[in-house]
């Protein structure tokens, strides 16, 4: 029913916290991570991870440097207990990784769930229980003071279980579930509660998560949640705070960074933002976001293509061509004025450390990506993107005028054609509009004739398939090739530079000129091993462009006035 307000959502109680302080607080360390990817994540699959694919991204998250990954909801499926066993039997798990099993508050499930993690060398066990007022009354049809009770139980248990086997070393972690929508005095009282039944210390402390079971309201209310609890909670010292936010409004990375602001210091969530409806909080995301404000974050991403595609196949789930940082186009500019400041930002970045560049966040080559996607073209693109493009994938490098003179080519082309143009379409247009002009006029040869005052040239073109053999003098070659032809020509700018195309290197000549009786001015460009040939061509070439532009009259009798000497 949109739209229009029916009093069907509400808005979200703020909290009573006049004196937040969070607002003012910047993050400067890295929290403690929990890959939950094995578990919220697995969960949330069309068709969960079978054990090769829950081994092979166990182990991506190793890699990738996860120290706490939870591993399985065990007492939910054999699959995943059995996926704990073998990981704990086959000895896969590196010394300095703990793993997290998932449990409900019910005691055949708890008993199952610590049977899976027999023999581990230290484990997190990870009871929830639903404390907003809703979630008690429709999941579990228990008052609020049942809820603690089964908590409290529930805790006591694991706690004798632990010490029958006290070659683990144990660690719990309590979530009261959709703790965004409790009431806040409630949640403190029961982690206090479970804290006190676990017998925590600072030297023993029990993990308390604080999920953002559904995302309900904007992540500053979210932050000040947090530091409330942090502010009143008995046992805080004896605690460590996490955050698991999921992203059912879009922020759950935003709600996770306010958070640790607001006093949190471990998170949990998943690559690429996995995980039940909306997903959990993007690890990657969070990970990079600090990396980009100088903050290690203890993760390595720096091969961010292949974790994505690992992911991908691993999960079914396609990465979006936009998503933060991992996402195809994140580093690709198709407008003109965002390529002319990224050309002109990566030109200038020399030898500083600070990276500068206008709109990329982040250096691509950080994340494992090469440059070479920076800039692509299509018929939003100006002349900076074209310029970028013939440069680094092709080497030339063009004078400022040129640049504007061919993006008009460019964009013709793409209005006309659509869609992207490839580096290669990019050199083809280049090559049919400069290079491989040989109409009207076809350079067929020349040689240089020394003379004591300037320079003489006997120049071969053909026109309509007929030979003609032309001569000229001048103050060097181009200006006797300009006599040589005998047209109304001006010479208005000359460059020659290399130009490498892959093992070899060539001289580039460009020439710009103008022509009685024909509007405006327009290049040519020569590519050839000799400098001299590279010119002539050059001329050549613009000739051809001039007499394409010239009225019909002018162009008849220009060709006829090409004699034999
Ligand atoms: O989203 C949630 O509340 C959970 C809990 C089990 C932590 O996944
Ligand atoms: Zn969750």
């Amino acid at each position: 029913m949109q739209p229009g307000v029916s009093g069907k959502y509400r808005p979200f109680p703020t909290v009573p916290l006049k004196d937040r302080t969070w607002p003012d607080k910047t993050i400067t360390r890295a929290p403690a991570w929990l890959s939950t990817d094995l578990r919220d994540g697995n969960q949330a699959l069309f068709e969960p991870l079978d054990p090769a694919g829950k081994l092979k991204l166990f182990r991506m998250l190793t890699d990738i440097g996860f120290k706490e990954i939870e591993v399985a909801f065990p007492s939910a499926s054999q699959t995943d207990f059995d996926f704990v066993r073998e990981l704990i039997e086959k000895g896969h798990i590196p010394a300095d990784v703990t793993i997290c099993a998932l449990s409900q508050c019910r005691e055949h499930l708890i008993r199952r769930t610590m049977e899976s993690l027999v023999g581990a060398r230290r484990a997190i066990v990870h009871i929830y229980a639903a404390v907003s007022p809703v979630y008690m009354e429709k999941i579990f049809a228990k008052t609020p003071a049942e809820v603690v009770e089964m908590a409290v139980s529930s805790t006591k248990l694991i706690r004798e279980l632990a010490a029958a086997q006290p070659d683990t070393e144990w660690v719990l972690e309590f979530s009261p579930e959709h703790f965004f929508a409790s009431e806040l005095p409630f949640a403190r009282e029961i982690c206090d509660a479970v804290a006190e039944a676990w017998g925590a210390t600072p030297e023993r402390k029990l993990i308390v998560n604080l999920p953002g079971t559904v995302e309900m309201t904007t992540p500053n209310v979210f932050a000040d949640r947090i530091e409330w609890m942090c502010r009143n909670l008995k046992h805080r010292e004896s605690m460590v705070i996490s955050v698991h936010t999921h992203n059912d409004r879009g922020t759950a990375v935003a709600a996770a960074e306010l958070a640790l602001m607001a006093g949190a210091e471990r998170v949990e969530g998943c690559l690429f933002g996995n995980g039940e409806r909306t997903g959990n909080a993007d690890l990657m995301t969070l990970a990079l976001n600090l990396y980009t404000q100088g903050v290690a974050s203890g993760l390595n991403f720096s091969e961010l293509d292949k974790i994505a595609r690992a992911n991908e196949e691993l999960t079914g789930l396609p990465v979006h061509p936009r998503h933060p940082y991992a996402g195809d186009l994140v580093f690709t500019a198709f407008s003109g004025s965002h390529q002319d400041a990224i050309k002109k930002g990566m030109a200038g970045r020399g030898g500083a450390d600070a990276w500068e560049v206008p709109y990329l966040p982040v250096d691509p080559e950080d994340l494992g990506r090469g440059y070479d996607s920076i800039v692509r073209v299509n018929s939003q693109s100006g002349k900076g993107g074209v310029a970028y493009l013939m440069e680094t994938a092709h080497g030339l490098v063009m004078p400022r005028r040129l640049q504007v003179e061919f993006s008009g080519a460019v964009q013709r082309h793409a209005d006309a054609k659509g869609g992207e143009i490839t580096p290669h379409a990019l050199w083809e247009l280049f090559s049919a509009e400069y290079l491989k002009l040989r109409k009207p006029v076809l350079y067929a040869g020349h040689h240089l004739i020394e003379r004591a005052k300037g320079q003489g040239i006997s120049l071969t073109v053909s026109v309509d398939k007929k030979t003609i053999g032309l001569s000229g003098k001048g103050n060097g070659p181009i200006d006797a090739a300009v006599h040589a032809l005998g047209m109304p020509i001006s010479l208005h700018s000359y460059e020659e530079r290399a130009v490498s195309q892959g093992a070899d290197s060539k001289a580039v000549a460009f020439v710009e000129v103008s022509m009685e009786g024909v509007k405006g001015m327009t290049f040519g460009v020569g590519i050839h091993e000799n400098i001299v040939t590279a010119s002539i061509k050059a001329v050549v070439s613009a000739v051809n462009r001039l007499l394409t532009m010239a009225p019909k009259e002018l162009r008849t009798s220009l060709l006829e006035g090409l004699v034999e000497d």
